[in-house]
């Protein structure tokens, strides 16, 4: 009894060093549906975390429920180990980045900045140093004086990053922010908030549907489907070691086919055998990313050691620039394979027979109902 008390005092105690931020059970319900049902997380000091997930699936929910701009139905918000689910916005130590911006219009983009510090009234001298650093940080000094209006969407993603920086907040949330920027720019930006948010450890939660931002920016990926979490991981882990079917199509393109798997490690698909790790029984689904599966000419030799192979015939030749996404038509599946363009050069033409191999460990295989 003794023992196992001071053995949760210490469990308590850890978590709650480790975790900046904590959601617990944190709920959302419109009438009878929970647009956010018992949310658990903890997020660790100066880590940059990303709520992934599709559209409705409660990301913008969470995240105004962590902001203080939506109550919850249920759960609770624990921020450095003190519970501010009822604590009012703008006591919260939080910056926000809305997807629209939400810039005043009528203001200069210093007067954006500056708004913030004097509502919490900092004195004059202070507030001018910080917005001339908070610009800075953005790389906005040169536009100070001017209007949103005269402004790019870029420029403007921009000051609403500085507004929000400039108070210092402990925790920076971010929605969608990129959404309505360029490919380029986006790219750019995504670096700038990586670089800002590492230089000043700060503990940000970054909401987004895109797969690529979330990967490529965050410590860790919380994806999201219909309110509740699917997965949490590394990048690596979502992208490699999905737990699920939507994990795996929806953090990065797949292959899909269904089978019946025998136990002994390979699994009928059609008329074929694939071989798959671990030993599952039972209907399945299996997985694979197009850029791991290789086409060739039609081989008659059998599959090498180590991988699996399929027979089909080209459907049809995409190029995407840096890719070409052969589709191929096997017994009726349609299966994708991308692979680096070689200078706009296609390989073969449409109706030829080809093979698919990929390797076994390439193989991701999920339990399906029957
Ligand atoms: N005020 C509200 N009343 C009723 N239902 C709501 C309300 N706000 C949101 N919802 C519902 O809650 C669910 C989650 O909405 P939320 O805005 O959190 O989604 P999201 O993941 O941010 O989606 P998106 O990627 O489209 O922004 C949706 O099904 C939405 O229709
Ligand atoms: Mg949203």
């Amino acid at each position: 009894m003794m023992h196992q008390k001071i053995l949760s005092g210490t469990l308590t105690a850890l978590t709650d060093r480790d975790a900046h931020l904590r959601l617990d059970g944190l709920t959302k319900r419109y009438g009878d549906t929970d647009a956010v049902a018992a949310l658990n997380l903890n997020v660790p000091k100066g880590e940059l975390v990303a709520l992934l997930g599709p559209s409705g699936c409660g990301k913008t929910t969470t995240l105004r429920m962590i902001a203080g701009l939506i109550t919850p139905s249920g759960g609770r918000i624990v921020v450095g180990g003190s519970d501010i689910t009822r604590m009012p916005v703008y006591k919260r130590d939080m910056g926000l980045v809305f997807q629209s911006y939400a810039l005043f219009p009528h203001m200069t983009v210093a007067k954006n900045v500056a708004f913030g510090l004097e509502m919490r009234g900092v004195p004059k001298p202070e507030i001018e140093r910080r917005v001339t650093e908070a610009l800075a940080m953005v790389r906005l000094e040169s536009l100070a004086g001017r209007k949103p209006r005269e402004l790019s969407g870029g420029q403007q993603q921009r000051v609403a990053l500085a507004r929000a920086l400039v108070i210092r907040p402990s925790i920076l949330l971010l929605d969608e922010p990129l959404s309505n920027l360029d490919a380029k720019l986006r790219d750019e930006m995504r670096n700038e908030i990586r670089d800002i948010q590492q230089k000043l450890g700060i503990t940000a939660v970054f909401v987004t549907h895109d797969q690529v931002e979330a990967l490529s920016m965050c410590d860790k990926v919380v994806v999201m489907k219909g309110g509740k979490l699917e997965q949490v991981g590394t990048p690596v882990d979502v992208y490699e070691r999905p737990e699920t079917p939507f994990v795996a199509s929806f953090v990065g393109r797949t292959n899909r086919l269904e089978g019946a798997a025998r136990g002994d490690g390979t699994v009928s698909v059609g008329g074929a055998t694939l071989r798959v790790p671990g030993r599952p029984n039972g209907p399945v689904e299996i997985m694979m990313r197009p850029h791991r599966v290789r086409l060739a000419d039609v081989d008659a030799s059998p599959a090498g050691e180590g991988t699996n192979r399929l027979d089909g015939r080209l459907t049809r030749v995409t190029f995407v620039g840096d890719l070409l996404q052969y589709h191929v038509d096997v017994n009726g599946a349609e299966l994708i394979v991308e692979a680096a363009s070689d200078h706009g050069r296609f390989f073969r033409a449409v109706g030829t027979p080809v093979t698919l191999s990929w390797r076994i460990e390439d193989t991701m295989v999920f339990r399906r109902a029957a």
